[in-house]
């Protein structure tokens, strides 16, 4: 089965650290002769997604989209890396029965931390009341009771956080170099 992919769904408050280590992850798999497409949250919302809002029904419809992506791309043989905050457990746990070669990963970040980093400057603006529907201020995020891999993203760097991961995915059986055999 080693033609076959598998995808890696990292889940998160926003600045928990998923982007950036998407980003770091991407090129470790890619030198063990993978070919990955990294599918961020923010990315498809300025295209596949550019009609959906922030409620529920529109993160809803989001993380649906991102799954038929990554499903496509994993049976045929890449490993789509797919960074969103995907707040809704249903939303994660029907991406790993469509997709079903499915690790989800957990990016740990406490959201006093998360604000603090607020990368975009959305935290400082939903707390100001200027934005509403904010992960993690006003809008829910159910943090994965099982996830198959947790990263705490405090006390580590993000490429730190990248072979942690590899070394998680190795130890859980996945194939991280390709061609390898594995779960
Ligand atoms: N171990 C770590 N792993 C990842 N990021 C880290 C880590 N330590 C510190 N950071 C910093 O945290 C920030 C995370 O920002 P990033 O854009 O990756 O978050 P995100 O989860 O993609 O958020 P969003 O959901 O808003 O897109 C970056 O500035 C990064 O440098
Ligand atoms: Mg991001």
């Amino acid at each position: 089965m080693s033609h076959h992919g598998y995808c890696i769904w990292l889940t998160g408050l926003p600045s928990a650290g998923k982007t950036t280590i998407a980003h770091h992850l991407g090129p470790l798999l890619r030198a063990s002769g993978w070919n990955v497409e990294v599918l961020d949250g923010d990315e498809v919302r300025r295209g596949l997604s550019s009609d959906l809002g922030f409620d529920r029904t529109a993160r809803e419809a989001h993380a649906s989209r991102v799954t038929y992506v990554a499903k496509v791309l994993a049976r045929n043989g890449v490993i789509p890396i797919v960074a969103l905050i995907s707040p809704y457990a249903s939303s994660r746990s029907r991406a790993r029965s469509e997709i079903g070669r499915f690790v989800e990963v957990y990016v740990s970040t406490p959201l006093a931390e998360c604000e603090r980093r607020d990368v975009k400057g959305l935290y400082k603006k939903a707390r100001d009341g200027l934005i509403h529907d904010m992960t993690g201020i006003d809008d829910p995020y159910e943090p994965p009771e099982r996830p198959d891999i947790r990263v705490e993203t405090i006390g580590r760097s993000p490429p730190e956080s990248a072979q942690y991961i590899l070394a998680e995915l190795e130890r859980l059986g996945w194939p991280v170099r390709h061609g390898a055999t594995g779960a």
